[in-house]
């Protein structure tokens, strides 16, 4: 016999059939009960809630009764019938019940509930079974099929970008390097340095920071892309904020300028959280009220309202004007912390802002620079609980600018000539941005930790599983 999804028994039971007889397999949640009766609550992971199931005591043999504990995987046929309990609408009146795994309650970690997020963490391998990351797990997925769909929909190409790379496409040199040389027996040049070139692939090369460089030439052929992958961050940042590795999603556009790339963000953002609300209430309804009782809340107030625009020197004015202390200064040309970011949209102006034409020494090289020669037509787009969520700008796409600004910043012209190539021939205004997909998960799900929303997180002194 074919199981059912709890999914589909809880959710359209009249499509099965109230009387009829089903099968369900799954992980026990808990088991309470008398001598009588017992009821186990068995999750499959399609859904957060759990299915009861009804045992006659009677009818089944005690000492395999016993083997049914929190954690343990079973194997359900009974009648689906409607249920006396409150909270569920159907239950199974157990015939016939088949042990696959015990779990020794004495040494099975997940026992109930209330456990620390930061428990959970060191059993890693275990977290998927608990309701909290069950649905941090299913809305990922939603939100990354919701990330195509969206770009399918308005004919973007999913382009596929190398993670080993030569270049630093950031420039902020904080890459993990890649090689197969025998670390105790490093190759020297007569200069002394490591000699690449007996390396693998004969140079020096790293895990990509951002697919965007690479993205750039495709959008330059296909009109609009996309990449969607995993980038690497060797920064030594041990914030909630922060993971060494992450997924992230970024469009490029051609004959698009800041302009067109603020609408493409914030009409990306709206749809993704639509998608959410629409699809996966149930999974956030729980978050909401587990973890953050102002998370639907949230959510519709980013949908209906309309992103602030504004330049860096006026968002500059603003916390200069504020009076508050922070702990880091503000000046003009100075990076802005996430403190800062945070106080313009949960203090000042209530919804997410796009602060715009950030100086450009504190931004990338590839920049469009602006009539000013202070400034560069950048964009960050910082939202409430997270600060800065997406990060991008419009290109420079002439070729004499760009060459500048490379030499200016001593960045390796060997590196990038491919991509300076580029503005020689048939050049267009272009932008883009990236959404950091755990950024985004951590305004979905309401959660405070970029680590608790990817399955296992890569950190500072962190590798485990
Ligand atoms: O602002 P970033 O560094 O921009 C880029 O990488 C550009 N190449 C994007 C583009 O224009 N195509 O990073 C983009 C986003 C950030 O806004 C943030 O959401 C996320 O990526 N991000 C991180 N997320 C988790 N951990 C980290 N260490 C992150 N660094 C950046
Ligand atoms: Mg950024």
């Amino acid at each position: 016999m074919k199981h059912s999804k709890v999914k589909d028994l809880l959710n359209s039971p009249e499509s099965i059939g109230i009387g009829n007889q089903v099968n369900v397999k799954g992980w026990v949640r808990t088991k309470r009960g008398n001598n009588a009766v017992n009821f186990i609550a068995i999750n499959d992971g399609s859904v957060v809630h759990s299915i009861q199931v009804v045992v006659d005591v009677e009818k089944f043999n005690a000492e395999e009764l016993k083997l049914i504990t929190t954690g343990s995987s079973l194997s359900v046929t009974g009648i689906l019938v409607e249920s006396c309990g409150s909270g569920q609408s159907v239950e199974i009146q157990a015939e016939k019940i088949e042990v696959y795994g015990t779990a020794n309650p004495e040494t099975y970690p997940l026992q109930k509930k209330g456990h620390s997020m930061e428990f959970l963490r060191d059993i890693a391998y275990l977290r998927p079974r608990t309701n909290y990351f069950g649905a941090v797990l299913r809305l990922r997925h939603a939100m990354a099929f919701a990330i195509h769909q969206y770009f399918n929909d308005k004919g973007y190409f999913y382009l596929h970008t190398p993670i080993i790379t030569g270049s630093d496409a950031e420039g902020a040199g904080a890459m993990f390097s890649v090689t197969t040389l025998n670390l105790n027996d490093i190759p020297k040049t007569e200069e002394g340095t490591v000699d690449f070139s007996k390396d693998f692939f004969g140079k020096s090369t790293s895990l990509t920071v951002s697919g965007q460089l690479e993205g750039e030439l495709g959008a330059l052929a296909l009109g609009g892309i996309y990449t969607f992958g995993p980038t690497f961050r060797a920064e030594n940042s041990n914030t909630p904020r922060h993971l060494a590795e992450f997924w992230m999603i970024e469009p490029e556009v051609a004959f698009a300028d800041i302009t067109d790339n603020m609408a493409l963000a914030e009409d990306f953002i709206k749809s993704l959280v639509r998608y959410a609300l629409k699809h996966n209430y149930s999974d956030i309804e729980f978050l909401n009220n587990i973890v953050d009782k102002e998370l639907i809340a949230r959510l519709n107030e980013v949908l209906n309202t309309e992103f602030v625009r504004l330049s860096y020197t006026e968002g500059v004015d603003i916390l200069l004007k504020s009076n508050k202390k922070f702990e880091y200064k503000v000046a003009w040309g100075v990076d802005l912390q996430s403190e800062h970011e945070r106080y313009l949209v949960e203090e000042h102006f209530h919804k997410p802002v796009i602060l715009t034409d950030y100086p450009k020494d504190i931004k990338a090289f590839y920049m469009k620079q602006n009539e000013d020669g202070k400034t560069v037509r950048a964009m960050d787009v910082l939202f409430p609980k997270i600060g800065e969520i997406i990060g991008g700008s419009e290109r420079e796409w002439n070729y004499e600018k760009l060459l500048n600004r490379v030499q200016e910043l001593n960045i390796p012209e060997k590196d990038v000539w491919w991509y300076l190539e580029t503005r020689k021939y048939g050049s267009v205004p272009h932008s883009g941005f990236g959404l950091g997909f755990e950024r985004l998960m951590l305004f979905i799900t309401g959660l405070s930790n970029i680590r608790d929303v990817i399955p296992f997180p890569r950190t500072p002194m962190n590798a485990e599983f």
